[in-house]
């Protein structure tokens, strides 16, 4: 007790394994991070049980490695908070294992954090001033939500992906074109050699559905292209292609997000989750709020991929409107946004 809420949050929901200390929802005492990707990157992708095995092995020390750099003991915090969901099944078991083991035996209240809501909460971190209401894009491996945060944890859906996420067609393309994963940072570096106008894909298009995504269709068109030139034998640019790819991407995520805001007169706009670490999107977004009057938030790019102090930072929301798990929390694989 010292008159602030110190967090301690852990991450395991997909190939990272973070933990972090975050003070009153802004302030991250520590943000520890295992990186697993280089073992992924052997395989292409992520493998879960590979995830689920180096979870174990590494919590621990990542844990005891962000009470060190915050220099507090686990007695000192205030609760103990957690990803139960959405994720692959067995990494987020290990963290939600590992959060109801030490917040039972040090008496702490046990949180449980949708991690979508996390990535959003990313942006209180930098930006304590950004209040709701605000219209937020939300752009990850997993997922691609266009929503207005109505309150800290209240939430409205406009518009989601109904096929693959965003960051999964970045990891799609960047596998076709032998980028290797993770895909996205690969492409966003790709792209700033290559011409975005060089070859034109067709930007996605949903059906009487004017907030939703759709990448799929994208994905099949850069696909058609690479089968079309190896047939004629013609070389392809790989930086041409990926320019190209990420300038479809790119525009449809800042027309859709631009329109929402005018329709539901929002001024703020705020973006989350590892795409937005991209900078054509970071750029294109930031040039489209500066032209149309509306003010934008997004967090640094190591707050834009999975990280335990975004966890901690949403957790802190959940924990001021009194949000309390069981012993019995367990993964929710599937868990939606809003979903408790
Ligand atoms: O938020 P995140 O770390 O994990 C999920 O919750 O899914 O997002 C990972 C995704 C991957 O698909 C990765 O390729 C993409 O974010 N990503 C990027 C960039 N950095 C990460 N996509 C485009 N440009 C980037 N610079
Ligand atoms: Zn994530």
């Amino acid at each position: 007790m010292n008159g602030h809420t110190d967090i301690l949050a852990i991450e395991t929901s997909c190939d990272e394994t973070a933990a972090a200390v975050v003070r009153d929802g802004t302030h991250v005492l520590s943000n520890s991070i295992y990186t697993q990707i280089g073992m992924h990157t052997v395989y292409g992708g992520v493998v879960p049980e590979l995830a689920s095995r180096k979870h174990i092995e590494k919590i621990d020390y990542v844990i005891k490695a962000a009470l060190e750099e915050a220099g507090m003991s686990l007695e000192e915090t205030d609760a103990v908070a957690v990803t139960y969901g959405p994720g692959l099944v067995g990494a987020l078991l290990v963290g939600a294992a590992e959060a109801k083991a030490i917040a039972w035996a040090a008496g702490k209240p046990l949180i449980g954090v949708n991690h979508i809501e996390g990535h959003i909460c990313a942006n209180y971190i930098e930006h304590p001033e950004l209040k709701p209401p605000y219209l937020g894009l939300v752009v990850s491996g997993g997922h691609t939500h266009l929503i207005i945060v109505r309150d800290y944890a209240e939430f409205e859906i406009l518009g989601r992906t109904v096929d693959d996420a965003a960051g999964e067609a970045f990891d799609k393309v960047a596998r076709a074109i032998g980028l290797g994963y993770p895909g996205g940072p690969k492409i966003d570096a790709a792209a700033k050699k290559g011409n975005a106008s060089a070859i034109t894909f067709p930007k996605a298009k949903v059906n009487h559905s004017e907030y939703d995504f759709s990448f799929s269709g994208l994905k099949s068109a850069v696909l058609n292209y690479l089968n079309h030139a190896a047939m004629m034998h013609e070389e392809i640019c790989r930086e041409d292609v990926a320019a190209s790819f990420q300038r479809a991407v790119v525009e449809v995520l800042t027309e859709h997000t631009i329109r929402a805001a005018k329709e539901y007169g929002m001024s703020r706009i705020a973006l989350a989750g590892g795409v937005s670490a991209n900078s054509a999107l970071r750029d294109a977004m930031r040039g489209a709020a500066v032209k149309e009057g509306f003010e934008l938030f997004v967090p640094s790019p190591l707050y834009c991929t999975d990280n335990a102090a975004m966890i901690g930072a949403a957790a802190y929301h959940e924990y001021l409107r009194g949000t309390r798990s069981g012993w019995d929390l367990n993964a929710v694989p599937g868990l939606r946004l809003g979903e408790r």
